[in-house]
Order: structure tokens, then C-alpha cells, then sequence
């Protein structure tokens, strides 16, 4: 019986056939090009890992076609013919896989990071890029429509078997589009026809010079979900205008910079948030129709297809998470390594012009120095202390090289801090990270032992070769006047997370990190009055500014009050008298004090291990409190050391 049957399917779109439906979208990851914008081994194995994994077709993103238009600096360059052979080399590695693969042709327009800016009015972007952008004069226009064609015809030249223009998520072709960004009065702005001339100029150009048997797909808003944006009765009028106009696929996204609907959606929108909008294209066109946005299982693409809703699916960082994921859905069993929506190891670190990376995967971007992984000269016994998730990835990488890994957990399950965390509203999907690592370990035979605590009989009996600490941490206590005589119930993020939720509606958190915010909003959720004291300058530093996006409109809707930049002059035996700015604030008649700020390293006792074991590591947060991704990047790089 074949497994998601429809998914694993093969598509036919113009002159190319598909081995499956499934589509990596394009993703400006900002590595792997040399100064000139050309291609390195560091891309090239990046898809040939999510090729191997089994995707039917591949999109590099971000090909920039002008100098203007370059969205970040460490994406490929298209704009003139000595691009090619580095192109080439990258068809030719990823050609055995069996994948199609193409590049997305994209110009910034004022969505760009840098100063030389256009657009077609100097109109500057509503939010992330500062910057008034320069507006096109007609010469420029014929200039970047004819840049598309000549990137289309390199793409062909180079070996690619197809090409998609990126005409959404607020870039250039989707400014001309919308009529918040187009305030032009010649034949580029004002009627319907006029706003889309851009586009169908450089379809046409993209036909005549990569010739009109090679495939194009475009990807559209479905919505831009901003004021005076492109909207899904928009999309209706142009869809089928592309079709005619020779579009082979048709790709519906959703959303620009500054919209109340995110283009890349974090943990608290629905999975499938977008397939609304490429269900209704499909209603108006007979070319094939890809959906997107936060599909992250097999089951749920292959239903898409199934229920006529889609005929493919576009799965993106589900594949930075775990390029073998296609093979692993067929395949029927093997636990797939879950994007848990952060959006901050990928989109949170490219918008900071940082390499793109992910937070459960910190072989994103490594893929062509891990090559020739071997397993461990020799098999050792490791202990892991501490189930957390550093201890997860170092006792799953030991295994994984050879090694016979025993790990120890204080309590009964594993997880440490982080599974608390999923105890958030709307952040429950973060937990299927701990649900990979658990299903990783019994894979792997790693003899895992809950209620268990590190003592010196213990290492006696199992006499490891090397142990491995990662004991995790606990929170702080402030040191503030009044904090040991008030009356107000004082309990730590630990314990309510825990389930030792404060007695009393009125409640102050003192913190303003992601986990302090996750607090609050759990508290709110359970009926209280929750305010937050931020003794810092910044709510949620920590976190992406997409995830931090919905959790602020939770906190908003749940009325949470929130004070930063805050001098907490003194706790009241009922309250708290504090600054914030200018202005003293007291509050009475407060029930309970939730502490959520800084984290200490738990460290076990080192002596312990004199003469009993070879090597001792410290990792996670028992080396320095830090994040999930600096836990799991350091668990699996101590293991893969051993
Ligand atoms: C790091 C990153 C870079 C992206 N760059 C692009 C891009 O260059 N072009 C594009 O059309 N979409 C881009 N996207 C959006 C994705 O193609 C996709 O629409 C989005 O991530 C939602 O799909 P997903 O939930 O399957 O990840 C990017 C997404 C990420 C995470
Ligand atoms: S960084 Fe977070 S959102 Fe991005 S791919 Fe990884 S898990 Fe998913």
C-alpha cells in the first residue's frame, strides 16, 4: 500500500513532471555564495541533504535579477552571465536525486536591505526595512523588466528545470501590484490593468527569452492582509489573466511586511493557514495550484491534495527541519525531526542578516562539513545526567555514534524546563521536539532511567567512560526591599508552569523574557488580572519577532498589562511600588508574586567523578542558562565528539 498516495504522487506542470507533489518553496537562507553572489559547496549541499531527503521539486530562493533589488546580502546573484557555471555545478549535483529543481527570481523593491532602493512610488516599507525607497522611472522599469527574462534565460542556461517569479510577500512585483505602494499616474499605476503590467511585461519577457516550453510558476498573495493591499478578489481577477499568459503553476502565499497575517506564520497560527487562499485560485484556473503555510505533516499534505484543495504542497521549514522528511513519511515510521514554529533560528536570523539556521536542526547551513560522519573509533559507556534538551541531543548523537548511552533523569519524564514551556497557550506544538527525541532514544536503544539522581554509587555501578552533565537550571531570586515581608503569595515560573497555579485573581509577574510572557498569558487564561513588571529595556528579547508578534496580540486581547524599563522601588506587604519612566506606580490589593528573570546553572558536585570517569562534559543550560537552540546544538556536538 503506498503511504499518503496523493502527496506521493506524480504532477505534471507544463513540460515537467514531479516524482511527487511536495515542494520546498523558496527560502532566502542567507549562506553559501562567494562575494560575487555565486553559489559554494555550502548551498550545493544544503539541497543535495533536501534532495536525498526525497522532496519532488526544489526552489533556491531569493535569485536576485538587479543589483537593486538584492532583499539580503548572502543570496544568489542572477544578473549577469558568469553565474552560471557555479549554478551548474549545483543542477549537477542535485540532478541524481530525481528532484525537480528550480530557482525563484525576486527582485526586493523597497522590501531590501540596503540603501540604493526602488520602488514604483517612494513610498517606504510599513515595517522592518527602513528606508524611502527611490520610484522607478520608465527607462528603469523596461531595465528590470528585461532583467527578469535575462536571469530566466541563465536559470535555463545553467540547467534548472524550472523557474518561479516571486510576485508576493510585498516585494517589487507585489508593490506595483497593490495600491498602498503604487501611487504612480502612468500606465504602471491606478486601474487593475495597469498595477499588473509589471508582471505580465515580465512573464512575457521570461517566455521570449528562456522559450515558451520552459516552466514558470508564479507565487501570488492570496491576501496581503494590510490596508489598501492586494486582496483574494484580486488574486480571482489576475489568476486566470496568468494562466493565459502561459503560467505553468500557480503559488498562493499570503502577507508583506507589516500585515496582520504573517507570511511565516509562528507557532500560534493554525497549521494550513493559507490553503483557504490556493483552494479558492484553484476554483478559477485549470493549471496546477501549490498551497503554503505551516503544512508540516505528511497526513495534512496529503489530505490537501486528497480533498481537491491543492494539486501540491509547499512545505518549508518542516524540510530546514528535517530534509529527509519525504523519505521518512513514505517510508511509514521513522520519527521526523518536527519544525516546532519559532521562526527564530530561520526567518528571525536572515531579517538580522545572520545565516538562516533552525533552532532544532543545527545541521542547517553545516551540511557540507558533516559529510564524512563516521561512527566512534571505539564504543564507551556515557552517562547523560538530565533529560532536558541538551541532555535529549547528546544522548541521541552518543547513541547515534556507537556509543552505549545510559541517561539519568531526576523526575519522570523527560524535557526538563522546556516541556514546561509547552504547557503555554497555543505553544503545546513545541513539545513534539521532546516527542522526536523520545521516539529517537528507544530507536536507539538508549537506556533511559527516571527517577534516578547522580551519586557515587550509581557511577560505581554503571562506571561510564565519559559523563556528560546536563543538569539544566532554576530561577532566580531577586534581591528587592520588601521581597521577604510581604504577604503576597511568592512562587517561581517552575512552580506555576509546574501546575501550582497562584491562589488569588490578582497577579504581578516580575520578568519580561519569552517565558515570563508565556506566563502571563497562562495565567491570564485561567482567569487572573495579570501585570508585568519588565526590569529590562525589551519585552521577549529572546524570541523572534514573528512568534513575539502573535504572543504580544494574546496578551493584548487577555488585557495584561505590561511595564518595562522598571525600578522596582520596594514590595508591599499586598503590592509593589515601582517605577517605570518618569512616573511612580503603586499597586494594591495584589494576591500573588510569579518570579520569571534571570536562570542559575544547577551544577552537580565535580569531585564525584575524580578517578571514576575519563572525561566529564558540561552542556546546556548547567554551562550558562541560554536557549533551546544553543541546548540542542551543544548536546549534539558534544555527541557527536565522543
Ligand atoms: C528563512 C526563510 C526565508 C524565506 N525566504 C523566502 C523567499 O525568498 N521567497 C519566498 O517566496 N518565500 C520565502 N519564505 C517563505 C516560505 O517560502 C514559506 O512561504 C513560509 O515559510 C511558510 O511556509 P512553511 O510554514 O512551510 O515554512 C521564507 C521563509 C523562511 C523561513
Ligand atoms: S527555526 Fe523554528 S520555525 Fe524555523 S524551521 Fe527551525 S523549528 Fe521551524
Amino acid at each position: 500500500m503506498t503511504v499518503f498516495p496523493h502527496l506521493f504522487n506524480p504532477i505534471t506542470i507544463g513540460p515537467m513532471t514531479a516524482k511527487n507533489r511536495l515542494l520546498m518553496p523558496a527560502m532566502s537562507i542567507n549562506f553559501g555564495v562567494d562575494q560575487q553572489g555565486f553559489v559554494t559547496e555550502q548551498l550545493i549541499d544544503y539541497f543535495l541533504a533536501r534532495a536525498r531527503g526525497g522532496a519532488g521539486m526544489l526552489l533556491v530562493g531569493g535569485g536576485a535579477v538587479h543589483p537593486t533589488g538584492v532583499e539580503l546580502p548572502d543570496l544568489p546573484k542572477l544578473w549577469n552571465d558568469a553565474c552560471i557555471p557555479s549554478l551548474t555545478r549545483m543542477v549537477d549535483a542535485v540532478r541524481p536525486y530525481d528532484a525537480c529543481f528550480g530557482v525563484q527570481l525576486m527582485h526586493g523593491g523597497r522590501q531590501s536591505y540596503h540603501d540604493q532602493k526602488v520602488a514604483p512610488s517612494a513610498i517606504p516599507a510599513p515595517a522592518v526595512v527602513k528606508g524611502v525607497p527611490k520610484a522607478l522611472e520608465l527607462v528603469e522599469i523596461d531595465e528590470l523588466v528585461a532583467a527578469f527574462g535575462d536571469a530566466a534565460r541563465r536559470c535555463r542556461a545553467a540547467g534548472f528545470d524550472f523557474i518561479e517569479i516571486h510576485a508576493a510577500h510585498g516585494y517589487l512585483i507585489n508593490q506595483f501590484m497593490a495600491r498602498n505602494s503604487n501611487k504612480r499616474e502612468d500606465h504602471y499605476g491606478g486601474s487593475f490593468d495597469n498595477r499588473i503590467r509589471f508582471l505580465m511585461e515580465l512573464l512575457a519577457d521570461i517566455k521570449a527569452k528562456a522559450g515558451r516550453d520552459y516552466p514558470v510558476g508564479i507565487r501570488i498573495n492570496g491576501n496581503d492582509f494590510i490596508k489598501d493591499g492586494w486582496t483574494l478578489d484580486d488574486t480571482l481577477r489576475l489568476a486566470p489573466l496568468l494562466e493565459t499568459a502561459g503560467a505553468d503553476y500557480l503559488h498562493v502565499s499570503a502577507g508583506v511586511y507589516g500585515s496582520t497575517e504573517l507570511t511565516i506564520p509562528s507557532v500560534y497560527a493554525p497549521q494550513g493557514c493559507f490553503v483557504h487562499l490556493a483552494e479558492a485560485v484553484k476554483q478559477v484556473v485549470s493549471l496546477p495550484v501549490v498551497a503554503v503555510g505551516r503544512i508540516k505533516h505528511a497526513d495534512m499534505a496529503d489530505r490537501i491534495i486528497a480533498e481537491g484543495r491543492a494539486d501540491a504542497v509547499a512545505m518549508g521549514r518542516a524540510l530546514l527541519a528535517d530534509p529527509e522528511l519525504p523519505n521518512k513519511a513514505r517510508a511509514n515510521g521513522a520519527a521526523i525531526r518536527p519544525c516546532i514554529g519559532c521562526c527564530l533560528g530561520c526567518i528571525h536570523a536572515v531579517l538580522q542578516l545572520e545565516p538562516g539556521g533552525c533552532v532544532v536542526n543545527p545541521d542547517v547551513g553545516r551540511e557540507y562539513l558533516l559529510k564524512d560522519e563516521d561512527s566512534a573509533d571505539a564504543s564507551r559507556v556515557v552517562l547523560v545526567v538530565g533529560g532536558g534538551p541538551a541532555g535529549l541531543a547528546a544522548a541521541r548523537m552518543g547513541a547515534v555514534r556507537g556509543h552505549r548511552v545510559i541517561l539519568i533523569e531526576e523526575g519522570n519524564t523527560l524535557g526538563g524546563l522546556f516541556r514546561l514551556a509547552t504547557r503555554a497557550p497555543g505553544r503545546q506544538e513545541a513539545g513534539d521536539i521532546l516527542a522526536y527525541f523520545e521516539a529517537e532514544l528507544a530507536r536507539l536503544q538508549v537506556d533511559i532511567r527516571y527517577q534516578t539522581l547522580l551519586t557515587a554509587g550509581l557511577l560505581d555501578d554503571i562506571a561510564p567512560d565519559i559523563a556528560v552533565l546536563a543538569t539544566g537550571s532554576l530561577p532566580d531570586t531577586p534581591i528587592i526591599k520588601g521581597f521577604s515581608g510581604t504577604k503576597m503569595a511568592i512562587s517561581s515560573v517552575v512552580e506555576v508552569m509546574g501546575g501550582e497555579l497562584p491562589e488569588g485573581d490578582q497577579v504581578i509577574v516580575l520578568g519580561g523574557g519569552q517565558s515570563a510572557l508565556m506566563l502571563a498569558d497562562f495565567l491570564a487564561e485561567a482567569g487572573k488580572t495579570v501585570v508585568v513588571l519588565n526590569r529590562g529595556r525589551h519585552f521577549g528579547e529572546e524570541m523572534s519577532s514573528n512568534d513575539r508578534f502573535y504572543l504580544r496580540e494574546r496578551l493584548n486581547r487577555n488585557k495584561v498589562q505590561l511595564y518595562k524599563n522598571v525600578v522596582v522601588e520596594a514590595f508591599l506587604p499586598r503590592g509593589v511600588r515601582f517605577r517605570a519612566g518618569e512616573k511612580t506606580d503603586v499597586l494594591e490589593d495584589m494576591d500573588a508574586l510569579v518570579i520569571s528573570e534571570g536562570m542559575t546553572a544547577i551544577r552537580p558536585d565535580r569531585r564525584l567523578f575524580k578517578d571514576r570517569v575519563t572525561a566529564v562534559h558540561l552542556i546546556g543550560d548547567a554551562k550558562e542558562p541560554r536557549n533551546l537552540m544553543l541546548a540542542i546544538a551543544e548536546g549534539e556536538e558534544l555527541g557527536r565528539s565522543l
